[in-house]
Protein backbone atom coordinates (compact mmCIF):
# COMPACT_ATOMS: atom_id res chain seq x y z
CA UNK A 1 0.00 0.00 0.00
CA UNK A 2 1.10 3.80 -0.64
CA UNK A 3 0.61 6.15 1.44
CA UNK A 4 1.00 9.31 0.31
CA UNK A 5 2.16 12.87 1.97
CA UNK A 6 1.27 16.28 0.61
CA UNK A 7 3.68 19.49 2.29
CA UNK A 8 6.95 18.79 4.30
CA UNK A 9 7.23 21.74 6.36
CA UNK A 10 7.15 21.79 10.27
CA UNK A 11 4.96 19.20 10.67
CA UNK A 12 4.90 16.71 7.62
CA UNK A 13 8.46 16.54 8.14
CA UNK A 14 7.98 15.25 11.44
CA UNK A 15 5.51 13.07 10.69
CA UNK A 16 7.48 11.27 7.68
CA UNK A 17 10.79 11.53 9.57
CA UNK A 18 9.01 9.90 12.51
CA UNK A 19 7.46 6.94 10.77
CA UNK A 20 10.88 6.53 9.08
CA UNK A 21 12.97 6.78 12.04
CA UNK A 22 10.53 3.98 14.20
CA UNK A 23 10.78 1.73 11.21
CA UNK A 24 6.31 1.99 11.09
CA UNK A 25 6.55 0.93 7.47
CA UNK A 26 5.40 -2.59 6.85
CA UNK A 27 7.45 -4.00 4.18
CA UNK A 28 4.00 -3.67 1.32
CA UNK A 29 4.13 0.13 2.42
CA UNK A 30 5.87 2.82 0.79
CA UNK A 31 5.71 6.95 1.62
CA UNK A 32 4.94 9.10 -1.58
CA UNK A 33 5.85 12.60 -0.13
CA UNK A 34 5.53 15.99 -1.81
CA UNK A 35 6.38 19.00 -1.26
CA UNK A 36 6.42 22.27 -3.98
CA UNK A 37 10.40 22.97 -3.33
CA UNK A 38 12.12 19.77 -3.81
CA UNK A 39 14.99 21.37 -1.88
CA UNK A 40 13.10 20.33 1.24
CA UNK A 41 14.12 16.70 0.83
CA UNK A 42 18.08 16.94 0.99
CA UNK A 43 18.83 15.72 3.91
CA UNK A 44 15.46 12.91 3.83
CA UNK A 45 17.16 11.78 0.94
CA UNK A 46 20.55 11.54 2.38
CA UNK A 47 19.52 9.92 5.58
CA UNK A 48 16.96 7.25 4.05
CA UNK A 49 18.56 6.46 0.85
CA UNK A 50 17.21 2.74 1.14
CA UNK A 51 13.74 3.40 2.15
CA UNK A 52 10.56 2.70 0.86
CA UNK A 53 10.15 6.25 -0.20
CA UNK A 54 9.10 8.45 -3.52
CA UNK A 55 9.60 12.03 -3.57
CA UNK A 56 7.81 14.56 -5.98
CA UNK A 57 6.96 18.04 -6.40
CA UNK A 58 4.15 16.87 -8.17
CA UNK A 59 0.73 16.30 -5.52
CA UNK A 60 -1.43 14.45 -8.83
CA UNK A 61 1.70 11.75 -8.33
CA UNK A 62 0.57 11.52 -4.77
CA UNK A 63 -3.51 11.85 -5.92
CA UNK A 64 -3.60 8.72 -8.52
CA UNK A 65 -0.84 6.32 -6.24
CA UNK A 66 -2.54 7.02 -2.97
CA UNK A 67 -5.59 5.95 -1.21
CA UNK A 68 -4.62 7.28 2.01
CA UNK A 69 -3.10 11.33 1.81
CA UNK A 70 -2.25 13.07 4.78
CA UNK A 71 -2.47 17.12 3.41
CA UNK A 72 0.03 19.33 5.43
CA UNK A 73 0.04 22.35 3.97
CA UNK A 74 -0.54 25.95 5.29
CA UNK A 75 -4.55 25.99 5.91
CA UNK A 76 -5.04 28.80 3.15
CA UNK A 77 -3.27 26.59 0.52
CA UNK A 78 -5.66 23.86 1.48
CA UNK A 79 -8.27 24.22 -1.05
CA UNK A 80 -5.91 24.79 -4.22
CA UNK A 81 -4.39 21.45 -3.31
CA UNK A 82 -7.76 19.44 -2.91
CA UNK A 83 -8.80 21.00 -6.45
CA UNK A 84 -5.36 20.03 -8.06
CA UNK A 85 -5.96 16.56 -6.67
CA UNK A 86 -9.73 16.32 -6.99
CA UNK A 87 -9.83 14.68 -10.60
CA UNK A 88 -7.46 11.90 -9.22
CA UNK A 89 -9.03 10.47 -6.21
CA UNK A 90 -12.14 8.29 -5.93
CA UNK A 91 -14.66 7.25 -3.08
CA UNK A 92 -11.78 5.01 -1.72
CA UNK A 93 -9.58 7.84 -1.00
CA UNK A 94 -9.07 9.03 2.67
CA UNK A 95 -7.96 12.41 3.04
CA UNK A 96 -6.31 12.86 6.27
CA UNK A 97 -5.35 16.96 7.20
CA UNK A 98 -3.33 18.74 9.72
CA UNK A 99 -4.89 22.19 8.83
CA UNK A 100 -6.01 23.74 11.96
CA UNK A 101 -9.05 25.80 11.79
CA UNK A 102 -10.60 23.82 9.13
CA UNK A 103 -13.53 21.57 9.76
CA UNK A 104 -15.42 19.13 7.63
CA UNK A 105 -18.21 21.55 6.93
CA UNK A 106 -16.03 23.44 4.97
CA UNK A 107 -14.19 20.43 3.00
CA UNK A 108 -17.88 18.81 2.51
CA UNK A 109 -18.60 21.21 -0.27
CA UNK A 110 -15.47 20.17 -2.40
CA UNK A 111 -14.55 16.66 -1.39
CA UNK A 112 -17.65 14.41 0.66
CA UNK A 113 -15.54 11.14 1.02
CA UNK A 114 -13.53 9.67 4.24
CA UNK A 115 -11.97 12.93 5.92
CA UNK A 116 -9.69 12.52 9.08
CA UNK A 117 -7.92 15.56 10.86
CA UNK A 118 -5.03 15.04 13.04
CA UNK A 119 -3.55 17.63 14.88
CA UNK A 120 -0.21 16.88 15.80
CA UNK A 121 2.42 18.75 17.85
CA UNK A 122 6.34 19.60 17.56
CA UNK A 123 6.94 17.79 20.77
CA UNK A 124 6.23 14.26 19.32
CA UNK A 125 9.39 14.69 17.20
CA UNK A 126 11.43 11.79 17.80
CA UNK A 127 14.69 12.90 18.03
CA UNK A 128 17.49 9.70 18.37
CA UNK A 129 17.34 6.10 17.32
CA UNK A 130 17.20 5.31 20.73
CA UNK A 131 13.62 6.19 20.98
CA UNK A 132 12.51 3.55 19.17
CA UNK A 133 13.23 0.97 21.94
CA UNK A 134 12.79 3.72 24.91
CA UNK A 135 9.25 3.45 26.59
CA UNK A 136 9.31 7.26 26.92
CA UNK A 137 9.53 7.95 22.96
CA UNK A 138 5.65 8.75 22.94
CA UNK A 139 5.73 12.46 23.37
CA UNK A 140 2.90 15.12 23.13
CA UNK A 141 -0.81 14.50 22.28
CA UNK A 142 -2.32 14.01 18.62
CA UNK A 143 -5.96 14.93 18.54
CA UNK A 144 -7.81 13.42 15.74
CA UNK A 145 -11.17 13.21 14.66
CA UNK A 146 -12.55 11.07 11.55
CA UNK A 147 -15.64 11.60 9.79
CA UNK A 148 -18.38 9.24 9.27
CA UNK A 149 -17.59 7.88 6.49
CA UNK A 150 -14.32 6.62 7.85
CA UNK A 151 -14.38 2.85 8.46
CA UNK A 152 -12.76 1.62 12.21
CA UNK A 153 -9.96 -0.14 10.40
CA UNK A 154 -9.26 3.01 8.78
CA UNK A 155 -9.99 5.06 11.96
CA UNK A 156 -7.43 2.57 13.83
CA UNK A 157 -4.53 2.79 11.25
CA UNK A 158 -3.87 6.17 11.21
CA UNK A 159 -4.60 6.21 15.35
CA UNK A 160 -1.80 3.21 15.47
CA UNK A 161 0.59 5.19 13.39
CA UNK A 162 0.48 8.68 15.70
CA UNK A 163 0.15 6.49 19.23
CA UNK A 164 3.98 4.85 18.28
CA UNK A 165 5.35 8.57 18.79
CA UNK A 166 2.34 10.28 20.94
CA UNK A 167 -1.09 9.84 22.77
CA UNK A 168 -3.63 10.21 20.33
CA UNK A 169 -6.74 11.79 21.99
CA UNK A 170 -9.55 11.30 19.40
CA UNK A 171 -12.21 13.92 19.85
CA UNK A 172 -15.75 13.40 18.66
CA UNK A 173 -17.93 15.57 16.61
CA UNK A 174 -20.05 17.75 18.69
CA UNK A 175 -23.51 17.77 17.78
CA UNK A 176 -25.37 21.21 18.21
CA UNK A 177 -29.04 21.67 17.71
CA UNK A 178 -31.35 24.74 16.92
CA UNK A 179 -34.65 25.34 17.92
CA UNK A 180 -36.10 23.33 15.22
CA UNK A 181 -34.14 20.56 16.38
CA UNK A 182 -31.98 20.98 13.12
CA UNK A 183 -28.45 20.09 13.34
CA UNK A 184 -26.51 22.76 12.93
CA UNK A 185 -22.52 23.78 11.78
CA UNK A 186 -20.43 24.90 15.19
CA UNK A 187 -17.32 25.01 16.31
CA UNK A 188 -15.48 22.35 18.35
CA UNK A 189 -14.42 23.97 21.83
CA UNK A 190 -12.63 20.91 22.84
CA UNK A 191 -11.12 20.63 19.61
CA UNK A 192 -9.92 24.25 19.74
CA UNK A 193 -8.72 24.37 24.02
CA UNK A 194 -7.20 20.88 23.23
CA UNK A 195 -5.63 22.44 20.35
CA UNK A 196 -4.42 25.16 22.40
CA UNK A 197 -3.01 23.12 24.66
CA UNK A 198 -0.97 20.17 22.81
CA UNK A 199 -0.37 22.06 19.73
CA UNK A 200 0.24 25.84 20.80
CA UNK A 201 1.51 24.24 23.77
CA UNK A 202 5.26 24.21 22.98
CA UNK A 203 5.41 27.82 21.59
CA UNK A 204 3.85 29.07 24.83
CA UNK A 205 5.97 26.68 27.09
CA UNK A 206 8.90 28.02 25.03
CA UNK A 207 8.02 31.59 25.49
CA UNK A 208 7.98 31.14 29.07
CA UNK A 209 11.52 29.74 29.14
CA UNK A 210 12.61 32.47 27.07
CA UNK A 211 11.01 35.57 29.13
CA UNK A 212 12.34 33.69 33.02
CA UNK A 213 16.02 33.27 31.38
CA UNK A 214 16.26 36.79 29.81
CA UNK A 215 14.64 38.12 33.15
CA UNK A 216 17.61 36.29 35.24
CA UNK A 217 20.02 37.74 32.31
CA UNK A 218 18.71 41.39 32.89
CA UNK A 219 18.52 41.49 36.50
CA UNK A 220 21.39 38.92 37.60
CA UNK A 221 24.63 37.67 36.23
CA UNK A 222 23.91 34.34 35.18
CA UNK A 223 23.81 34.65 31.53
CA UNK A 224 20.84 34.00 29.62
CA UNK A 225 21.99 30.73 28.31
CA UNK A 226 23.21 29.13 31.93
CA UNK A 227 19.62 30.18 33.10
CA UNK A 228 18.18 28.58 30.53
CA UNK A 229 19.62 25.58 30.79
CA UNK A 230 18.88 25.26 34.25
CA UNK A 231 14.87 26.12 33.61
CA UNK A 232 14.67 23.50 31.16
CA UNK A 233 16.14 21.02 32.90
CA UNK A 234 13.99 21.58 36.03
CA UNK A 235 11.36 21.59 33.94
CA UNK A 236 11.96 17.85 32.44
CA UNK A 237 12.25 16.70 36.19
CA UNK A 238 9.44 18.43 37.53
CA UNK A 239 7.64 16.60 34.50
CA UNK A 240 8.82 13.61 35.52
CA UNK A 241 7.13 14.16 39.32
CA UNK A 242 4.18 14.30 37.99
CA UNK A 243 4.11 11.59 34.91
CA UNK A 244 6.01 9.09 36.62
CA UNK A 245 5.24 9.32 40.26
CA UNK A 246 1.49 11.08 39.91
CA UNK A 247 2.53 13.93 42.24
CA UNK A 248 -0.12 16.30 42.32
CA UNK A 249 0.37 20.16 41.52
CA UNK A 250 -0.42 20.44 45.14
CA UNK A 251 1.94 17.68 46.59
CA UNK A 252 5.20 19.64 44.63
CA UNK A 253 4.52 22.78 45.93
CA UNK A 254 3.77 21.44 49.51
CA UNK A 255 7.54 19.57 49.18
CA UNK A 256 9.66 22.74 47.29
CA UNK A 257 7.64 25.36 49.50
CA UNK A 258 7.76 25.85 53.39
CA UNK A 259 5.18 28.52 54.99
CA UNK A 260 6.24 32.08 55.03
CA UNK A 261 9.50 30.74 52.79
CA UNK A 262 10.99 32.03 49.69
CA UNK A 263 9.04 30.11 47.48
CA UNK A 264 5.73 30.38 48.97
CA UNK A 265 6.30 34.25 48.05
CA UNK A 266 6.67 33.52 44.36
CA UNK A 267 3.90 30.93 44.13
CA UNK A 268 1.47 33.71 45.46
CA UNK A 269 2.60 36.20 43.06
CA UNK A 270 2.55 33.55 40.51
CA UNK A 271 -0.89 32.75 41.71
CA UNK A 272 -2.62 35.99 41.44
CA UNK A 273 -0.56 36.94 37.85
CA UNK A 274 -0.76 33.36 36.30
CA UNK A 275 -4.77 32.42 36.62
CA UNK A 276 -4.87 36.14 35.03
CA UNK A 277 -2.83 35.60 32.23
CA UNK A 278 -3.82 32.14 31.38
CA UNK A 279 -7.13 33.49 30.43
CA UNK A 280 -6.44 36.41 28.90
CA UNK A 281 -4.70 33.69 26.31
CA UNK A 282 -7.51 31.08 26.06
CA UNK A 283 -9.98 34.55 25.39
CA UNK A 284 -7.29 35.69 22.52
CA UNK A 285 -6.86 32.36 21.16
CA UNK A 286 -10.35 31.66 21.20
CA UNK A 287 -11.37 34.85 19.23
CA UNK A 288 -8.76 34.19 16.67
CA UNK A 289 -10.10 31.21 15.63
CA UNK A 290 -13.49 32.90 14.87
CA UNK A 291 -11.34 34.78 13.06
CA UNK A 292 -10.08 32.08 11.27
CA UNK A 293 -13.69 30.40 11.31
CA UNK A 294 -15.22 33.32 9.38
CA UNK A 295 -11.91 33.75 6.59
CA UNK A 296 -13.05 29.52 6.06
CA UNK A 297 -16.08 30.42 5.75
CA UNK A 298 -15.35 32.91 2.98
CA UNK A 299 -13.48 30.89 1.33
CA UNK A 300 -15.37 27.68 1.48
CA UNK A 301 -18.85 28.51 2.15
CA UNK A 302 -20.01 31.02 -0.21
CA UNK A 303 -22.27 30.73 -2.45
N1 LIG B 1 3.41 23.86 13.15
C1 LIG B 1 2.67 23.26 14.09
O1 LIG B 1 3.10 23.08 15.25
C2 LIG B 1 1.28 22.74 13.74
C3 LIG B 1 0.61 21.95 14.66
C4 LIG B 1 -0.66 21.45 14.34
C5 LIG B 1 -1.22 21.74 13.09
N2 LIG B 1 -0.53 22.53 12.22
C6 LIG B 1 -1.15 22.79 10.91
O2 LIG B 1 -0.46 22.01 9.95
C7 LIG B 1 -0.39 22.72 8.71
C8 LIG B 1 1.06 22.77 8.27
O3 LIG B 1 1.80 23.50 9.24
P1 LIG B 1 3.38 23.60 9.16
O4 LIG B 1 3.81 24.32 10.36
O5 LIG B 1 3.94 22.25 8.85
O6 LIG B 1 3.52 24.55 7.87
P2 LIG B 1 4.83 24.80 7.01
O7 LIG B 1 6.05 24.51 7.80
O8 LIG B 1 4.66 26.13 6.38
O9 LIG B 1 4.75 23.66 5.87
C9 LIG B 1 3.87 23.69 4.81
C10 LIG B 1 4.54 22.93 3.68
O10 LIG B 1 3.60 22.79 2.64
C11 LIG B 1 4.29 22.97 1.40
N3 LIG B 1 3.33 23.39 0.40
C12 LIG B 1 2.61 24.53 0.35
N4 LIG B 1 1.80 24.52 -0.73
C13 LIG B 1 2.02 23.34 -1.38
C14 LIG B 1 1.48 22.75 -2.53
N5 LIG B 1 0.56 23.37 -3.28
N6 LIG B 1 1.94 21.54 -2.88
C15 LIG B 1 2.88 20.90 -2.15
N7 LIG B 1 3.43 21.41 -1.04
C16 LIG B 1 3.00 22.61 -0.66
C17 LIG B 1 5.34 24.03 1.69
O11 LIG B 1 6.37 23.90 0.74
P3 LIG B 1 7.43 25.06 0.40
O12 LIG B 1 8.07 25.44 1.69
O13 LIG B 1 8.37 24.41 -0.56
O14 LIG B 1 6.67 26.20 -0.20
C18 LIG B 1 5.78 23.63 3.10
O15 LIG B 1 6.86 22.72 3.09
C19 LIG B 1 -1.01 24.10 8.94
O16 LIG B 1 -2.29 24.11 8.39
C20 LIG B 1 -1.08 24.24 10.43
O17 LIG B 1 -2.25 24.92 10.84
C21 LIG B 1 0.71 23.02 12.50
Amino acid sequence: MKIGVIGYGNMGSMIVNNILKLNLLLDDEELIVSNRHLNKFESLIEEYPEENLNITSDNTEVATQCEKILISVETPQFKDVLDEITPFINEKTHIIYTCAGLNFNHIKQFFDGKLSLVIPTLASTVTSNNAISSLSRRKGVTLIKHNKKVELEEKLFIEDIFNEFSYVKRIDDPIYYNEDDVVVPSNDPELEISTIISSCGPAFIAKMIESFAQACDDMTNISKEEAEDMIVKTIVGTSLLKDDQSLSNDEIINKVATKKGITQEGVDLLDKKMNKISKDLIKTLLNRYEEVNNDMNETYLKK
